[in-house]
């Protein structure tokens, strides 16, 4: 049947038989909406969705997310159907940067490893080291023996890495994500002087100002798990706003704020319950094709992420 026949509820228990009957597992990336996460077989942060995605014994993943999540899955698993839910939905921060361009650069610094924020597209990872993801960044430079790292294309998440691991000598290049670039000092003074009780929860693709004023700062499942476990009862979320909803929805005895009105990304808020029906039923999204090169040169780092993540 359409979707526009359905209720939420009626789709959400569509998706839930179908995606049995044709052995699909959902993986939803935490910033798109409740409704999703409830049909989801795994919502996470991306290094949590990387984990999931090798060990789905499903012949089918769908990605509710951005490309580069989708992307990330079908090099873990090859042999796999991956879907992107909503076809339009990329992430600017992974088009930042050209293989041609970091091939040039690459040449200025030979003796670096390449560390890839995961937020790259799956050609420019054939080119790179070690890919981090924003939980396990510190962990995997720490890890690295190379005490040389050329860190692209978050210079904000790099800069931060940068001061928790200051025995290495990391080479940051211009680029960022333009969602959490947008918020600023006087975000973070409006929202202490309205709640001033509250704790300031950041995630580090913010600008090296804004985290240095946070009480904590981390990855979308560091912030969420960092809120459940306080005492505390009043929290300001820096990051995509989604997860100021669903904070609330976990935690109906705290209060949630979000640090700016404007933190929202259009890209990760484009997959409807409607578009992951679709998807389930043979009828939507994207089915992301690599070529056999790509499979095998940006497997790599992921790989060695995984390997030096623990
Ligand atoms: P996380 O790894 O924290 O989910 O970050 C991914 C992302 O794109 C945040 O903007
Ligand atoms: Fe990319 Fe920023 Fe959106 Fe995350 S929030 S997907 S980094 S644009």
């Amino acid at each position: 049947m359409e979707r526009d026949m359905y209720t939420t509820r009626e789709l959400q228990d569509e998706i839930i038989r179908l995606k049995k009957e044709n052995d699909v597992c959902i993986l939803a990336h935490a910033y798109v909406s409740h409704d999703i996460w409830e049909v989801a077989d795994y919502v996470g942060d991306s290094y949590g969705l990387s984990r999931q995605a090798r060990e789905a014994p499903q012949k089918t993943v769908l990605m509710c997310g951005v490309r580069f999540m989708a992307e990330t899955v079908k090099l873990l698993s090859k042999e796999k159907r991956v879907l992107l839910s909503s076809p339009d939905a990329g992430c600017p921060m992974a088009e930042q940067m050209s293989a041609e361009e970091l091939s040039r650069v690459k040449e200025q610094y030979r003796d670096y490893t390449v560390v890839a924020y995961i937020n790259t597209t799956a050609e420019l990872k054939t080119i790179c080291d070690v890919c981090v993801t924003s939980s396990s960044a510190v962990t995997i430079v720490k890890n690295i023996s190379n005490p040389n790292i050329l860190f692209i294309p978050d210079c904000n998440l790099g800069r931060w890495v940068a001061e928790q691991v200051p025995e290495k000598n990391l080479k940051l290049l211009y680029g960022g994500c333009p969602v959490h670039m947008g918020i600023s000092v006087s975000d973070v003074e409006a929202a202490r002087r309205a709640r001033p009780d509250a704790l300031l929860l950041v995630h580090p693709e913010c600008l090296p100002e804004v985290t240095a004023l946070a009480d904590y700062s981390g990855s979308t499942t560091g912030i969420m798990d960092c809120a459940k476990k306080s005492s505390k009862k009043e929290f300001i979320i820096g990051t995509e706003n989604s997860i100021v909803q669903h904070l609330q929805l976990a935690c109906p005895d705290q209060r949630f704020y979000p640090l700016s009105k404007d933190c929202i990304c259009h890209n990760m808020r484009l997959t409807t319950i409607g578009d992951v029906y679709d998807c389930v039923r043979g009828a939507g999204g994207e089915e992301i094709v690599l070529s056999d090169d790509v499979l095998s040169r940006g497997r790599r780092c992921i790989d060695a992420m995984l390997e030096l993540g623990g």
